[in-house]
């Protein structure tokens, strides 16, 4: 048994499908939440100044006592696995779970990959998926306007705005005639819905971020470190006002947790 913290981050609302994701599986884990809203998105920033994130985000989550951290971001699990790696706490990223789901598959259709531009340019979703599954294609597609989307609230399956984004991004996957639709960031399990109505039902999406939380159950039971409560609370890097006002719809509840607002963290500019 072990009541420290689960530490999850994510460049913002995206990490909530995380949090959902492991509180589904592990109800009596403590878990504290760090979004970094402010700095948010991600996707289209440098390799270099991704890498500085990270360890700025390892850090903010190893200062909640965390006996693990769960790294809920496709991008800086793509840009950063080295980092995440040799990191002294316990760390698990996005990728390796999902491509180990997809293997287990015996599919023969192609694979799509939506990430953000940052974690196609890696190529590291690529690479492991193709090792993995050398049986079939894969096909990798940067969708740079769904984390502004989902950011400003517009993650509903009717919203026009979303419902565009999605046909020009996922046509070619489609032409593809894809069966296998990795999410690849952790913010489209929020537009899962939207995903679904264009694709149809016979395309199957794999959530990263729900991957990734079965992989944290069994690390937490074989090593005994199985916790207790239930408790939850937020880190938000952004405005504590619009936090309180989107996290209840991502997280299907009426109220909003307990969140605390910091200052965004330095970022240099490269
Ligand atoms: N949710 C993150 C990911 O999985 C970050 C997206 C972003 O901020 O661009 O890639």
């Amino acid at each position: 048994m072990d009541s420290r913290p689960v530490g999850i981050f994510d460049s913002g609302f995206g990490g909530l499908t995380a949090v959902r994701a492991l509180r589904a599986i592990c109800p009596a884990e403590n878990i504290v939440f760090f979004a970094d809203n402010g700095r948010a998105p991600y996707g289209g920033r440098p390799v270099a100044q991704l890498r500085r994130m990270a360890v700025q985000n390892l850090d903010m989550a190893a200062s909640f006592d965390a006996k693990v951290i769960f790294a809920a971001c496709g991008t800086l699990s793509s840009n950063a696995a080295d980092i995440l790696r040799e990191y002294p706490v316990p760390t698990f990223g996005v990728l390796d779970a999902a491509v180990a789901s997809i293997a287990a598959q015996r599919a023969a259709s192609p694979i799509g990959v939506i990430a953000t531009q940052a974690t196609v340019n890696s190529g590291a979703f690529e690479r492991a998926l193709r090792r993995a599954c050398p049986e079939r294609e894969v096909y990798a597609q940067a969708c740079p306007s769904f984390v502004p989307l989902i950011e400003s609230g517009c993650a509903d399956a009717e919203n026009a705005a979303l419902r565009e984004a999605v046909a020009e991004y996922l046509q070619p996957l489609r032409e593809k005639e894809i069966g296998t639709l990795l999410l690849g960031c952790t913010h489209y399990g929020l537009i899962a819905p939207a995903l679904r109505d264009y694709l149809g039902e016979n395309v199957m999406l794999v959530d990263a971020s729900e991957c990734a939380a079965g992989f944290i159950k069994n690390y937490l039971e074989q090593n005994d470190m199985c916790g207790a409560g239930g408790s939850f609370r937020c880190v938000t890097s952004g405005a504590r006002k619009h936090f309180d006002a989107l996290s209840p719809l991502f997280l299907g509840q009426k109220e909003p947790p307990e969140t605390v607002a910091v200052p965004p963290m330095p970022t240099e500019e490269e």
